[in-house]
């Protein structure tokens, strides 16, 4: 197998690429990224001196150097390039257009020509808030309430038109919030460490009281390993787990295991539009592939958050200017 992996120096993508290297030797894998501020090559530090292992720097937006990229015989471009951070698609959903949307079509066409699948990594926001004892189905329709999740919803319309069109060769996955190493520390967990680690209180937004579902970032990584292997073309799947927490539950966790004082804690304004709660069922993907999350979430937090702990010198190496300027603006408030 000759995979493309996109997106593979992020959080989701460097551990997908980890997971393969170790449990399929004998793919042949190129990571295609541009390395924005979420993406890293030290994410993948180890794997590059393998042989099956090449490294691409390239934007998923330009057609020739993708087109370079898939010359190569490869036969499965797995799509994880993507502007993430819904705080951010507040500020300027411009760049979540350009790289979730755009750059998915420009994905889509180069495989088109040459017959090579497409296997997106898509988002169980693209529901919307799902109300209480409701766990939406992948028949529910799409109703994104964030910049960022509507960018990702209209990737997967794009994507199930390109099927439904061109009989294109294309699968969706639809995965709740992953934890675990390698995830820029803006997102709730790895940013909560880094700054309860540093002795500073953490911004848990409006009554904290949102929830969502967790799955550890290895069982993500088995759950894309079944799509290759088994790819049902034209299909999506929810990717879940049972794992729903409140986020101030989650705070609580994290101060614990940091050794903090939930003195540390606090309130502030909410994010705007925030949704309630996220919650998927999966049963479809697990009927289908015999997948089931096997990390409890009381293992993978302790772990993960071990992990923050003791790569202290990575958490560090993401502090840059640009973080500096995001976080100021964000949790100016807390100061
Ligand atoms: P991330 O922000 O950690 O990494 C994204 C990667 O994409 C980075 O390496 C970045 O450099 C690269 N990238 C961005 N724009 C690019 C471009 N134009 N061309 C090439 N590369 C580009 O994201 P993540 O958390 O790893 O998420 C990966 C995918 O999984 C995304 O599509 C996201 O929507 C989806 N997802 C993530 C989670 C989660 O919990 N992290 C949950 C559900 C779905
Ligand atoms: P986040 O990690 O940004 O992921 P997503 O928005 O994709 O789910 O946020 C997870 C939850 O944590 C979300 O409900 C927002 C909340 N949150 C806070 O309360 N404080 C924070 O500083 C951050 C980053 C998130």
């Amino acid at each position: 197998m000759n995979l493309l992996i996109t997106g593979g120096c992020g959080f989701l993508g460097s551990n997908l690429v980890h997971y393969l290297a170790s449990a399929h030797p004998e793919y042949y894998i190129t990571v295609y990224d541009i390395l924005t501020y979420a993406g890293s090559r030290s994410n993948i530090r180890g794997l590059e001196n393998r042989k099956a292992i090449a490294f691409i720097e390239g934007d998923i937006c330009d057609p020739v150097r993708l087109a370079g990229a898939l010359d190569i015989g490869v036969d499965m471009v797995i799509n994880l390039a993507a502007e993430t951070h819904v705080d951010r698609s507040i500020m300027s959903p411009v760049d979540f257009v350009r790289t979730n949307v755009y750059g998915v079509q420009v994905m889509l066409e180069q495989c088109r020509e040459r017959s090579i699948a497409f296997l997106q990594i898509s988002t169980d926001e693209v529901y919307g808030p799902a109300p209480e004892d409701i766990r939406f189905s992948e028949h529910e329709p799409l109703l994104p309430t964030s910049p960022y999740a509507a960018s990702k919803a209209s990737a997967d319309l794009l994507i199930l038109a390109a099927h439904r069109t061109y009989r294109q060769d294309v699968m969706i996955l639809r995965p709740v919030n992953n934890l675990g190493p390698y995830q820029y520390p803006e997102k709730i967990i790895p940013l909560f460490c880094d700054r309860l680690s540093r002795g500073l209180p953490v911004p848990v937004y409006g009554d904290g009281c949102q929830i969502r579902t967790w799955l550890h970032v290895d069982d993500f990584s088995r759950a894309v390993e079944l799509a290759i292997e088994g790819f049902v073309s034209g299909e999506c799947f929810n990717v879940g787990s049972k794992w729903e927490i409140t986020n101030i539950d989650l705070t609580k966790r994290i101060v614990k295991l940091v050794g903090q004082s939930e003195k540390l804690i606090r309130f502030v304004d909410d994010r705007p539009g925030h949704d309630r709660r996220y919650a998927v069922d999966f049963s479809r993907f697990m009927n289908r592939f015999g997948w089931l999350p096997g990390r409890d979430f009381d293992r993978a937090i302790e772990k993960t958050v071990k992990w923050y702990l003791e790569n202290r010198k990575w958490l560090d190496t993401k502090r840059t200017k640009d973080y500096g300027e995001f976080i100021d603006r964000q949790y100016g408030k807390l100061k």
